[in-house]
């Protein structure tokens, strides 16, 4: 376990991160500042306040059509619709700020991965190391279907995934000490000795090429994973720096930890930093904020909360009686999310019927939830960090920004005073705010 707890702020560039219909709740700016290069920049400026080790963006590109065969749905109540593209404000956030990280979602669907390195070892380099990069195989056959393609068979995703990341690799690992010279009398820049050109001829992708970037404050950006299948899990451990999960209670956090540890040990890597997903509503007393979670519940349609839990199930939820028991069945979609929304009504030793679990993603996106006072947040997220042993939290808030700003100003100081959330950056990278 961490001597203290990592923080990161989990965002969409759409009018919701997990909460559907957010967006229409009074309290929310999301849907109006969402176009807005200043909404984004107050957001990053109160998390670096609060001295969140990153931001990070979630991003699937295309509506889903899982659900009664198409984007109906998610386009009537604005479920992850539109979904704009994240990273133009990874730039716009790191140009607000100094220290904060900024963790962004690209897909290795569609995105070469030569074109893929150039864009984020360039914002690496803008931001002077404070880049991560969620690396993600695509789980959502909307996505792929929008450029052409079907969605690959769920564990070759990962064969894919692993040669891209070889030759990202063979770009960042290129430059030998000494490479870049910046020499102004003598005219010289660079030392093409010293920069290795890249000749990768793989199964599913070439490249011959010199990388076209500096090498930035933190040499590589940070990678992060969020596969937690086996082949996904397998994946993770090899690659990120930091590993997202969601698991829906304590038993099945640990439960996770578990058979992470065993995949670390089978892969002789170290323990891996677990940030577990986790969603808030606050209010400046109890009662206020459980009258905040009705609010937002009793906005949440049903079909809204099948639309969006068929995108990760690869299943037309339409087609099931919502009363069913929500087994965990094959699939080539997300079977981390399947699995995890299987166990959402299992704490207690009973099945899960999947209009439990639609309720849950609906409301959370199957995160598990804390509700409170800003005193009542600080001890249940106290407590289920030292009860998990994680490493940290990927934290949603139900409405944007202003409960993002509560908990900066009101959650953050009490963890401060207890000594377990840091009060001040101690380095200026994405990976020393890990490391540290
Ligand atoms: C906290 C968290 C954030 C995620 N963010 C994204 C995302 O932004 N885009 C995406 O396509 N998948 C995202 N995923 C899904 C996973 O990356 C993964 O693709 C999916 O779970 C399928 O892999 P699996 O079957 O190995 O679990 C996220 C998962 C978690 C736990």
């Amino acid at each position: 376990m961490s001597s203290h707890m990592h923080l990161v702020q989990m965002l969409f560039h759409s009018p919701i991160t997990h909460t559907a219909l957010s967006w229409a709740n009074e309290a929310d700016g999301q849907l109006e500042g969402m176009g807005d290069f200043g909404y984004w920049q107050n957001i990053a400026r109160t998390l670096e306040r609060g001295c969140f080790d990153a931001v990070f963006f979630a991003d699937t590109p295309a509506a889903s059509d899982q659900y009664k065969g198409g984007p109906e749905t998610p386009i009537k109540f604005g479920v992850v619709w539109p979904t704009h593209d994240p990273m133009p404000l990874v730039a716009v956030m790191a140009a607000a700020t100094k220290q904060l990280g900024i963790g962004v979602t690209l897909s290795v669907t569609g995105t070469p991965p030569y074109l893929a390195y150039r864009r984020i070892s360039t914002l690496d380099y803008l931001s002077h190391g404070r880049i991560g990069w969620n690396v993600v195989t695509g789980h959502m056959r909307a996505e792929h279907r929008a450029i052409g393609n079907e969605l690959m068979e769920h564990d070759e995703r990962y064969d894919y995934a692993d040669e891209y990341m070889e030759v990202c690799y063979a770009l960042w690992d290129s430059f030998s000490t000494g490479a870049i010279l910046k020499n102004k009398k003598t005219g010289i820049l660079g030392d093409p000795e010293k920069i290795k050109r890249v000749n990768h001829q793989g199964k599913y992708f070439r490249c011959t090429a010199v990388s076209p970037t500096m090498p930035s404050a933190q040499g590589r950006p940070v990678i992060f994973q969020a596969g937690s299948s086996g082949r996904g899990m397998e994946f993770a451990v090899k690659h990120a720096e930091a590993i997202f999960a969601i698991q829906p209670h304590l038993d099945a956090m640990l439960g996770f930890s578990r058979r992470l540890k065993e995949a670390a040990d089978v892969a002789g890597k170290p323990e891996a930093k677990v940030l577990f997903g986790l969603h808030y509503v606050i209010g400046s007393t109890e009662a206020e904020a459980k009258r905040r979670l009705e609010e937002l519940r009793e906005r949440v349609p049903l079909d809204a909360a099948l639309s969006r839990i068929s995108a990760p199930l690869g299943i037309d939820c339409s087609t099931l009686d919502p009363d069913q028991p929500l087994d965990e069945v094959p699939t080539q979609a997300s079977r981390g999310m399947m699995e995890a929304l299987s166990k959402v009504g299992t704490e207690h030793g009973k099945r899960t019927t999947l209009r439990q679990a639609a309720t849950q993603m609906g409301l959370t996106g199957g995160l598990p939830q804390v509700v409170g006072s800003p005193e009542q947040i600080a001890d249940q997220i106290e407590r289920l960090w030292r009860d998990s042993g994680a490493f940290g939290f990927n934290l949603s808030a139900a409405t944007k920004p202003g409960m993002i700003e509560e908990f900066v100003d009101h959650v953050v100081p009490i963890l401060q005073k207890r000594g377990i959330v840091r009060r001040e950056y101690s380095g200026t990278t994405l990976r020393e705010h890990l490391n540290s």
